[in-house]
Formats: structure tokens, sequence, C-alpha cells
């Protein structure tokens, strides 16, 4: 409420309800949202980290350690959790991987700034301060990353298993990230001098049973469903593949017809009009010399016994991401009326062949037009153990990628996070005043990195820390924490590396949500939907298309 100037009624602006928090009192309610946020991750940080279960409001049980997941599941309400479940995102998606490191630092980069906001400095200038540190920790990383060959197979699959090495199915990590470096280097191309990696063209589809050692690559697409009728072929070589998104079925009318049929004549001849209207469709898809047919939509009976009778292979409701990548791999062409297939629509594939994988069929489709197109078929023992793996290899994949993209690198263990933080100190004394403490801020920040990754390892954080910065202080560069050794060491050397890219993005990103929660000293809040208004909006989210990740 406020006073209209001149006059002592009270002014309504808000509506009833509303809630209304200002100034330090509403800084201080987000950042220890933020600080409650990361304290969650942090314990998932790093191969000794734990891991989350998460259960959601139908019972469905998730177990993960990959960050953005955790963030993804945790249904978080709070605007400023949303923020962090963002930054998260971001990452996923720019990098994918760092996901936890992210939100971490981002929570501790706002614990740091609290103390300084006490200390009577301006949100601003911390921002300011925090920004200049940013640049610079983006400055050093591109000073001191190693540069590696992306074509050197062997050290892209070392990068790989550290990013797996933190995950639930790490002692497979060899294993994946050797699948993930073949998978990727399948469809990188070099375009001016430049590596280029379109992650769409690596299509992974699971498939609970074996281990996840049984997970493979392979050089084409594999759709997760089976040929529909008994008498086709299972297996075409030199396919040639229509691409159809119109049913093989006969359209129903759209409103209600009656049909007036007396005779048993008048139902022959009408069952008889439907069966030539069908057998004209897969006339015409034959004529154009197509042997396998890939449908969006379905496929009536009467017309799969057709197909089935010139030997032509069908599937039917292949998803709609699956077309498109079937149409890039294939080089076909997908239509929409049957009448406008022509033989230049046709993909080409080496092999269409029905396999048993598990307790299913799968179609794989092999030799394919373009050889940028593969699929990553993903296997486990249990159905929570292959969307694990899953996660991961997308983890893997997106490093590999990152590397090829910018091919320079950092030891990990927490080394490169003590290293910048000592050299920001030193830059810290190049600013005046209030905007060095800022900086010195954001370099303790960066300690979280070691110090939980320490912690995790059932090391004495306090005492890791003091140590790594007086070996980084001698020049120890790579000196971090060996998790799996329980003990610090020379990271660099036991191939804990993690890329530049996944680590100049941790900065950008925590630093973008740490400026956006400082910036708020206001918060006005309307009041709840009752919660049956609730209950509708709810829904309406939940009815998103299906997987939305960085693959699909
Ligand atoms: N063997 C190891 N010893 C020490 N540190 C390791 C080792 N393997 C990985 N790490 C470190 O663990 C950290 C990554 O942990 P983790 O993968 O759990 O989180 P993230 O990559 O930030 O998030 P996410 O993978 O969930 O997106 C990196 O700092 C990495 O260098
Ligand atoms: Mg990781």
């Amino acid at each position: 409420m406020a006073a209209a100037p001149g006059s002592t009624v009270p002014v309504i602006i808000l509506k009833e309800g509303t809630q209304r928090t200002r100034g330090r009192e509403a800084q201080a309610a987000n950042i220890m949202v933020a600080k409650a946020i990361a304290e969650a991750m942090r314990t998932s940080l790093g191969p000794r980290g734990m891991d989350k279960m998460l259960v959601d409001s139908f019972g469905d049980i998730v177990i993960t350690n990959d960050g953005a997941t955790i963030l993804k599941e945790m249904d978080v309400e709070h605007p400023v959790a949303k923020m962090l479940v963002e930054v998260a995102k971001a990452q996923d998606e720019e990098v994918g991987d760092g996901t936890t490191t992210a939100v971490v630092v981002a929570g501790e980069l706002l614990a740091k700034a609290e103390e300084l906001i006490e200390k009577e400095i301006h949100p601003s200038l911390i921002i300011e301060g925090y920004k200049k540190a940013a640049a610079e920790a983006l400055r050093i990383l591109d000073e001191i990353g190693a540069p590696v060959d992306p074509q050197d197979k062997d050290y892209l699959v070392r990068i790989a298993k550290t990013s797996l090495a933190s995950k639930l199915v790490g002692e497979y990590a060899e294993h994946l990230a050797k699948v993930a470096v073949e998978a990727v280097l399948k469809v990188a191309r070099l375009e001016n001098g430049k590596w280029k990696v379109d992650l769409d063209d690596i299509k992974i589809e699971k498939k609970e049973g074996m281990s996840v050692v049984d997970t493979m690559l392979i050089e084409g697409i594999v759709l997760d469903k089976e040929v529909v009728h008994p008498d086709m072929p299972k297996l075409v070589r030199n396919a040639k593949i229509a691409l159809l998104d119109a049913p093989l079925e006969i359209e129903k009318t759209e409103f209600d017809a009656k049909l007036h049929i007396e005779t048993p004549e008048q139902m022959r001849a009408f069952m008889e009009q439907e069966e030539r209207m069908l057998k004209e469709m897969v006339d015409k898809i034959a004529a154009t010399g197509a042997n396998v047919v890939f449908c969006q939509k379905g496929i009536d009976d009467l017309a799969q016994h057709f197909l089935a009778r010139k030997g032509i292979l069908a599937v039917r409701r292949i998803k709609k991401s699956d077309m498109e990548k079937l149409a890039k791999a294939t080089g076909g062409r997908v239509i929409s009326r049957i009448d406008d297939l022509t033989p230049e629509d046709l993909g080409k594939a080496q092999l269409v062949e029905e396999r048993r994988v598990g307790e299913d069929k799968m179609v794989f489709v092999e030799g394919c037009e373009n050889p940028r197109a593969v699929t990553i078929l993903v296997r486990g023992g249990t159905q929570r153990i292959v969307d694990e793996a899953e996660r991961s290899i997308k983890d893997a994949i997106n490093v590999v990628k990152d590397i090829l993209m910018e091919p320079k690198i950092v030891a990990g263990g927490g080394a490169i996070e003590t290293e910048l933080a000592l050299r920001l100190r030193d830059y810290a004394r190049t600013l005046p005043g209030k905007e060095q403490l800022a900086v010195e801020k954001f370099a303790e920040a960066l300690e979280i990195v070691p110090i939980q990754l320490a912690e995790n390892a059932g090391l004495d954080p306090v005492e890791s820390i003091v140590t790594l910065r007086s070996k980084h202080k001698e020049g120890e560069k790579w000196y971090g924490v060996d998790v799996l050794g329980n003990r610090l060491h020379d990271v660099m050397s036991l191939n804990v590396i993690d890329p530049v890219a996944v680590k100049k993005q941790v900065i950008k990103s925590a630093v973008e949500a740490a400026s956006l929660v400082l910036k708020i000293d206001d918060i006005i809040a309307a009041s709840k939907l009752s919660e049956k208004e609730g209950k509708k909006e709810g829904k309406k989210e939940e009815e998103e298309e299906e997987g939305s990740s960085k693959f699909d």
C-alpha cells in the first residue's frame, strides 16, 4: 500500500492476499533457497558422490547422480529454486556435463555474497566484482588449458571416462567411454578446419536386459518397433524405403454418417470397395519400387496383408522424431500423400532387419546412404540401470563433442578450481577496495569444488584445501583430490581430465544465476491459486511432449 501524493488515503496497487518482501529480507530469503538447493546437490559431486532417489507424485522412482536430472525430478516450487533448475538446464544444453558443479558453485557464490552484503557492500557492486572475476577466470582457463589432438582416440576415451567415473554406472566407464567416442567420431565432420558435431545424428535406444557392457554402437538407425505382419520378410537387403506420414487405412468420416446396408450384396460391395482402395494404396507404393515401408501412422490389417503379399517389410506408428532421423539417414523424403510418392523419394539402406533384443524385437536399418547416422543401443540389467546408463552416456557424448569443438583440457578433481582461486586472488590485488573483496569471495567460492570432493572422499576438507593451496603456490597446478585413491595428488597424471569448455560454462552459468538472484530486492507473490485451479495448471505442464531432452 502507498499513499497518493497530497492525500492520506492509501492507494492499493496489489491484489488482496499478495505477499511482498523487500530489500535485505528478500535477498536473504532468496539466498537461503539457493543455498538449500546447492546443499542438497553437493553430496552427489564426483565419483564418490552419493546417488539420489527421487520419488514422484505417482510413486515412480528415479535413482541418479546426474545433476540436471536431480533438479528436474525434484519438482521445486520456489522461484529461485526454479532459476537454479534453469542454470542446470542451460549447462546441460551447452556442454552436457558439469551441472552439479554449476549449481554448487552458484550456491556458494550466493553464500559468499551474503557475507559481503552484511558488510554493507551493495549487491550491484558484488555482481560487478563477480563478473570481472568470471571474465578473468575464463581468460586464465584459455591460458592454462592444455591443447589436445581431437583425433587421438585413446585420449578422448580417457576424458569421457572422467565424466562417466562419477556416475552410478561408473564401473562400466571404460566400455561406455569407448562407445561414446566411436559414436561422436562417426558423426563428426571437419568444416573449414573446425570440427562440427550434430548430436541429433546420434540416436539413443535403450532396452532392458543383458548388462551395461553389452551397450553397443550400431551404424544406422534402430527402431524400437516390430515388423507389423508375420508373413512379411524379416530381412531386406538393398532396401528402398518409403517414408510415410499418412495412414495406410481408410479414413473414417469425421461426423456421424449412417450407411444404409440392407442386403448382403450391398455389404459385400461396401467391403470390396474398402479392399480395393487399400489395394490401390499398396499397389502405388509397390510401383515406386519400395520394398520397405516406414509409416508414422497406422496400417490397416488388410493393407498389411497386401504389403506382405508383395514381399514388402512394413513398420507402423513410428515416432515423428524417428521419421526425421530415418529421412536424414537414408536420404529419403517423408511423404504425406501416397499419391505423391515417387521413386526419388525413397530412402536407401543396405539392410533392414528385425532382430530379437532382450524380450522384444527391434528393427535395424544399417548401411544407410548417409554414414553419419548411428544409434547407441543401451543395455542393462534393470530399467533403472538402463535409464541411468543412458543419462551417463549422454554426458560422455557431450564431453567428447566439447573436446572436438574446443580441443583443450584441464585437470579435474578440484585442481583447476584451486588454481583459478590462486590466480584470482593475485588478480584481486590489482582492483580497488570493494571489487577486490568480491573477487576474493569468488575465488573462495570456487574452492567449494575441491573441498566437497575431499569431503566426499572421506578426507578432512579444511586440511585438504590448505595443502592444495600451498602445492599450487609451489607451481603444482594439477594438484587435486584423487577421490578414488583417497589422497591429494597430481590428478592430471591419473587421467582425471575435464574439457575447458565444461569448466568455462560452469563459471558462466554459476555467475549468471548468482547475479540474477542478487539483483532481486523485491518479491511480490500473488496469493496461491486454490487447489483445484492449481491442479488444472499442473496438468497442462505434465502433458508436455515426451523426450524434451537434448537428444530428441
Ligand atoms: N577419479 C576422480 N578423482 C577426482 N575427481 C574426479 C574423478 N573423476 C571425476 N572427478 C571430478 O568430479 C567432478 C564431476 O562430478 P559429477 O560428474 O558428479 O558432477 P558434474 O559433472 O558437475 O555434474 P553432472 O555430471 O551431474 O552433470 C569434476 O570436478 C571431476 O573432475
Ligand atoms: Mg559429470
